[in-house]
């Protein structure tokens, strides 16, 4: 079976041919066709693989077809869709570890053009994710025209690559079925874990807001800009939609998100991607994922 899967992957890295770098963000001089729908490469149900004593120079050497700081595209066929997925990231490097060695041939067999980034806030500076997924929004757009921005915790791990990470006409919420939570919904306005929005959409609700500092809330503020903003959120089928979580220690709830979440819409139109300020304390371009620091 390893050696059946070990062919796969070769097979499917051999489709993507290493492409010069300073390129990556010009359009292919030669005419390609557009990928099929569906990849041909999908192989369905592929538990992952949890191995916290993984080698980093073996995550490495097994995706060298990765060259520019994470960023991959088919060579034989223009991908459908132009994918940033944006992790926020606080110093867990062994979760990201096997994320790595999880997501790329995933994504690899979905036949995307993706680049994945890493978000880091200031160490001084309490957990933010809203602000870190604005942050990841905002420079990964920089570089690169996406039309999909695939928000994603580390310790998230997709269990079937028929879940594919494309956006539609209206904002999905992809971790439909974790694990932890016995494969079902915990509540029906959940947005957390993997979700995926195009550039437009993130710019009609004015992104996530950057008020919720520590764990928990930013996500059912999404929630709410959503329904706001008379937007429809998706669901794939969640039979589809399984995930493995990582374990890890709960973080300590932020006690004051209830009533930051009940007062969110009286911000909205100022809180988001259009009043962010922040400042790139290091930006570090690794093989396998761009990592980039902020403060605020
Ligand atoms: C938090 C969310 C979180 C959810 C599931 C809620 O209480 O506010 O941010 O995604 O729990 O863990």
């Amino acid at each position: 079976m390893e050696l059946v899967t070990g062919i796969h992957l070769f097979v499917v890295q051999w489709l993507f041919a290493p492409i010069n770098c300073s390129l990556w963000n010009s359009s292919n001089p030669v005419k390609i066709p557009l990928c099929p729908i569906i990849s041909p490469f999908l192989v369905g149900v592929k538990t992952p693989v949890v191995d916290l004593s993984i080698e980093w120079e073996d995550v490495f050497a097994k995706y060298d077809v990765v060259r520019c700081n994470g960023h991959l595209k088919p060579s034989s066929c223009q991908a459908r869709q132009k994918v940033a997925l944006i992790v926020p990231f606080r110093d867990r490097y062994g979760h990201l570890k096997v994320f790595l060695n999880h997501i790329h041939p995933f994504l690899m067999r979905q036949q995307l053009d993706y680049k994945i980034y890493l978000i880091d806030l200031d160490d001084d500076i309490l957990f933010n994710k809203g602000l870190l997924l604005n942050v990841g929004f905002l420079e990964s757009g920089k570089e690169y025209d996406y039309d999909c921005y695939i928000f994603h915790d580390v310790d998230l791990l997709p269990e079937n690559d028929h879940n594919l990470y494309r956006c539609s006409d209206q904002p999905r919420h992809m971790s439909v079925a974790v694990d932890k939570f016995n494969y079902k919904l915990p509540y029906v306005s959940i947005f957390g874990g993997v979700s995926a929005m195009t550039k437009d959409q993130i710019l009609f609700v004015n992104g996530f807001s950057n008020q919720f500092s520590g764990w928990g809330g930013e996500d059912d503020d999404m929630f709410n800009r959503l329904k706001f903003h008379n937007m429809t959120l998706m669901r794939s089928m969640d039979d589809v939609s399984t995930y493995k979580m990582l374990k890890h220690k709960q973080s300590h709830p932020n006690p004051k998100r209830f009533k930051l979440i009940k007062t969110g819409m009286e911000r909205v139109k100022q809180d988001g991607v259009k009043n962010l300020q922040y400042e790139i304390l290091k930006r570090n371009e690794f093989p396998l994922y761009t990592y980039i620091k902020i403060t605020i």
